[in-house]
Order: C-alpha cells, then sequence, then structure tokens
C-alpha cells in the first residue's frame, strides 16, 4: 500500500522510530510490516553479515556498493514487493537514500551512477515517504556505541566520513522536499513520533484517494 523509509546518520534514533511508528499504526488499524537494510530477508541477511562484519576491513569500496545493492535487488522482490501488493504499509529502516548518502557522499561514487543503480538494484521502486532524523555526528555515535557494545564495520569509520554521511542526506533531502521529510533528532522519542505521525497519516489518507499500483 505505502512504503514508507527512514534515513539518517548512525544512531539518529531509526529503528526506535520505527518502532513507535508501527504500534501507532497498528493501534489505528493499519497492516503493517517492519524490515531493514541492508537485510531484511533471508539472502539479503546474508550480505548484511558480509557488509557489517568488522572484520572485512580490506572490503573494497566498490565490493561494498554492489553488495548493499544486492541485498536491496534480494530484499525488494522476496519482501517488500509482496507486502506492498498484499495493502501492507511497509516500514524499512535505510533505502536508496543510505547508498546515495554513504556510497555516493562519503564514500565519493558517483551520484548520478548510484541513482541508476539504484533504481536498477530497486526495480524502480521509490520510497512514499522517507523520514530523515538528522542528528550531530559525534551525538549519534555515542548514543549507538551506548546501545550497542561491538561497532560495526560502518560504524568504525572516522568522524569525518559521518559528517560526510550526514551533510549528504541534507543535500539528498534539499532535493526532494516532497518526499523526505526532515525531523531533528534531537527532540525527545514522542515528540519526534508525533511529528512523524503528522506526515504519515498525511501520507495516507491521500494513498485512500489514489490507491498505489505495484
Ligand atoms: N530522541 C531520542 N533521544 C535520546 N535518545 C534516543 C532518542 N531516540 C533514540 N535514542 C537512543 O539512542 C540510541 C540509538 O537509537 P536507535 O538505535 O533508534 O538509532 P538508529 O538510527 O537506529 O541507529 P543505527 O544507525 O546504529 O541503526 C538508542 O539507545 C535509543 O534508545
Ligand atoms: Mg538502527
Amino acid at each position: 500500500m505505502i512504503f514508507i523509509t527512514f534515513e539518517g546518520p548512525e544512531g539518529s534514533g531509526k529503528t526506535t522510530q520505527i518502532d513507535k511508528l508501527q504500534k501507532y499504526l497498528n493501534k489505528t488499524g493499519f497492516t503493517t510490516i517492519k524490515t531493514r537494510e541492508p537485510g531484511g530477508s533471508p539472502i539479503a541477511e546474508k550480505i548484511r553479515e558480509l557488509l557489517l562484519d568488522p572484520a572485512n576491513k580490506e572490503m573494497a569500496a566498490a565490493t561494498e556498493l554492489l553488495l548493499y545493492l544486492a541485498s536491496r535487488a534480494q530484499h525488494v522482490r522476496d519482501k517488500i514487493l509482496p507486502a506492498l501488493k498484499k495493502g501492507k504499509v511497509v516500514l524499512c529502516d535505510r533505502f536508496n537514500d543510505s547508498t546515495l548518502a554513504y556510497q555516493g557522499y562519503a564514500r565519493g561514487f558517483s551520484k548520478e551512477i548510484i541513482e541508476k543503480f539504484n533504481n536498477f538494484a530497486a526495480g524502480g521502486l521509490k520510497p512514499d515517504l522517507t523520514i530523515y532524523l538528522d542528528l550531530d555526528v559525534k551525538l549519534g555515535l555515542k548514543r549507538a556505541h551506548k546501545r550497542a557494545g561491538k561497532k560495526d564495520r560502518l560504524e568504525l569509520e572516522k568522524k569525518a566520513f559521518h559528517e560526510k554521511v550526514r551533510k549528504g542526506y541534507l543535500a539528498i533531502a534539499k532535493k526532494e522536499p516532497g518526499r523526505i521529510k526532515i525531523i531533528d533528532g534531537l527532540a525527545s522519542r514522542e515528540e519526534i513520533t508525533d511529528k512523524i505521525a503528522v506526515f504519515v497519516d498525511r501520507k495516507l489518507k491521500n494513498a485512500g484517494k489514489n490507491s498505489r499500483t505495484c
């Protein structure tokens, strides 16, 4: 039915807010599924392990990009499209914009090429709504490390890398203000959930009027 993605730097509150939004939507009577990238379906989760394993320090940036895309190609076909076809609201933790921010803006691959690759991997599927949680990089990393002891391969990147990711996200959001809603990740969990609910309610109302065809 509708496809909502959550984006933001490490520790910005994506997983926390997806959980809260799912509870809210289920209470309002929508059928939802929660999923994530990389991963989200059995084969894609195997690719996730490769991508995030801190032991894979030698992974080339091109390999990394292609593995993210491979994970997405599988995940979209295994899980996201079937759920949308059944009329579910799909909530996805990271999607195309992560690839553009991390592999494009931060690693330096051509943004035009990434946009084409993203489109290919996702079979043309684009989110109906994207919530971008913006947060100071240092604070986000601190939050993420407090939550989980072991850092994954991407979290181990230098602060300068994460700054580029954040700048990238802000540039992407500026280009697509209709789809991407920027929310300040410094606010309380509850305030953020309330703000997200306003955007989602609006989107669901419109979706009711023009049913998605996919
Ligand atoms: N608004 C908030 N204020 C303070 N702490 C928060 C807020 N939202 C989330 N947190 C806490 O910050 C930590 C990181 O949150 P969360 O795991 O939701 O972020 P994330 O964006 O999913 O991180 P990652 O990029 O590592 O997956 C958690 O311990 C969470 O409880
Ligand atoms: Mg998370």
